[in-house]
């Protein structure tokens, strides 16, 4: 069959990290994708990918600076991994122009920009693929077929605890803006995904939110190690960043959950951790409780049973007979019922991209829905904007339907005026 002329728009870090994935479904001889251009508003940023796509891919894609060039180069399918504000437009514009989309998430910086690009949507036969890959992971499969299959019983409360991050810059300016997203909701949106994937929806949350580091310091400026790199792609544009700036953004949330089921969750995201850093996530149902590692970290889940039994790694396998990969996940991470065990952050970081891709080409050859459409990742920022208008507000009770129906949009308001979205 015939390859999809693919375009990456935004050649930052994760349009690099996407075409690292793009290569490893080559190497596995399962990518649907020729990947013709690459895209960016910066042309040093554009070229380095390009560069770097001809070692990985063997071809060098054209280098573009907007979607009307995109389009030139022959593109059918577009991969958007801009920063978060211009998700909404590019993918409007793509999707008006007969291009089928995947986009980073979050779907929209706004529900006010998520529901322009659903008005875009409205009437198209364009697919819509939202590159949420926490959910991907196969240690998340893991936990989703545990709960699935009974063997945690009914699931009564999800906890996620991170804290770290000190005073230092994660990964980028914008990740400290709150008109560009700020860190929890970059953050955040993965993990209200990971809320709804496991438990179902979530009705209503109670939050604090605060901003502990008014200042963020980056030091790759001055020659130090950079403080966070995921994917080890970020480094070479954060020496170009500054030393030292104003955080505008929240950088600290603490929540209470109400989901649909009667479940709870707690939910804390610290990001302004000092001396000691900390990550704990546990499903308990009323036969066990899982703990679960970080997302693409390749450690194994631990499952505790009555009487204190535990399982862990393989051992885990034998409880949940139905757990089995879809076909691209077992072939990339080497098996039907494969876990990601002793796989290093990088090495699942690139197969999950992987995965990504070759659900966004099935997708597209069927004409069929992707797992994370436009409605999932709405609803994935629209709890992550719930416990943020409510930790807002100083800890009101915010029920999600307002949240995605626009009564409840105090704190959105003003990156709605940034950005130029109205309710
Ligand atoms: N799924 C994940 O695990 C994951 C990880 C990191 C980032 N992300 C998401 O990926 C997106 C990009 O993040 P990043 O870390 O790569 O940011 P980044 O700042 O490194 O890269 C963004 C790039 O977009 C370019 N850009 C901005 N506006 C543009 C436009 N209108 N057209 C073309 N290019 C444009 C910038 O010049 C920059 O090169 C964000 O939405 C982020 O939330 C997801």
């Amino acid at each position: 069959m015939a390859r999809i002329p693919l375009a990456i728009i935004g050649s930052g870090g994760m349009g690099t990290r996407h075409m690292f994935g793009l290569a490893e479904l080559e190497k596995a001889g399962l990518n649907p994708f020729d990947l013709v251009a690459v895209c960016d508003i910066d042309q040093t940023r554009a070229d380095l990918l390009a560069d770097a796509a001809r070692d990985a891919l063997g071809r060098r894609p054209a280098v573009c600076a907007d979607i009307e060039g995109v389009l030139r180069a022959g593109a059918q399918a577009v991969d958007i991994t801009t920063v978060p504000r211009f998700h909404h437009t590019v993918a409007a514009d793509a999707i008006g122009l007969g291009l089928d989309v995947m986009v980073e998430k979050p779907v929209g910086l706004t529900i006010a920009a998520a529901h322009a690009l659903q008005d875009a949507l409205r009437g198209s036969d364009r697919i819509l693929s939202v590159a949420e890959n926490f959910r991907r992971d196969p240690t998340n499969r893991l936990v989703k077929s545990l709960i699935e299959e009974g063997v945690l019983g009914e699931p009564r409360y999800f906890h996620q605890s991170s804290s770290g991050g000190r005073d230092l810059m994660a990964i980028s300016v914008w990740r400290h803006l709150k008109d560009e997203s700020g860190i929890l909701f970059d953050a955040g949106t993965h993990y209200t995904d990971m809320m709804e994937y496991y438990l179902g929806p979530v009705a209503s949350v109670y939050a604090q939110m605060r901003l502990f580091e008014q200042v963020r310091y980056n030091p790759a400026a001055t020659g130090g190690a950079p403080a966070s790199d995921p994917g080890g792609v970020y480094g070479q544009f954060q020496a170009a960043m500054p030393a030292e700036f104003t955080a505008t953004a929240d950088d600290a949330l603490f929540a209470l959950v109400n989901f649909e089921s009667g479940a709870v969750g707690q939910y804390t995201e610290n990001r302004a951790g000092h001396g000691r850093s900390e990550w704990a996530r546990t499903v308990h149902g009323s036969a066990g409780a899982v703990d679960i590692p970080k997302d693409r970290s390749g450690e194994p889940l631990v499952v505790t049973l009555e009487g204190s039994r535990t399982f862990t790694g393989a051992e885990i396998l034998p409880l949940v007979p139905g757990f089995q990969l879809d076909d691209a996940t077992a072939a990339l991470f080497g098996g039907e019922r494969a876990t990601a065990y002793g796989l290093d952050f990088e090495t699942v970081d690139r197969l999950l991209l992987a995965v990504e891709y070759a659900e966004f080409g099935a997708c597209i050859a069927s004409r069929s829905r992707p797992e994370v459409g436009f409605d999932e990742g709405m609803r994935a920022i629209a709890v992550c904007y719930a416990m943020m208008e409510s930790g807002a507000a100083g800890g009101a009770i915010v029920k999600v339907d307002d949240v995605l129906g626009g009564a409840v949009r105090e704190y959105q308001r003003s990156i709605d005026i940034a950005i130029g979205t109205s309710a």
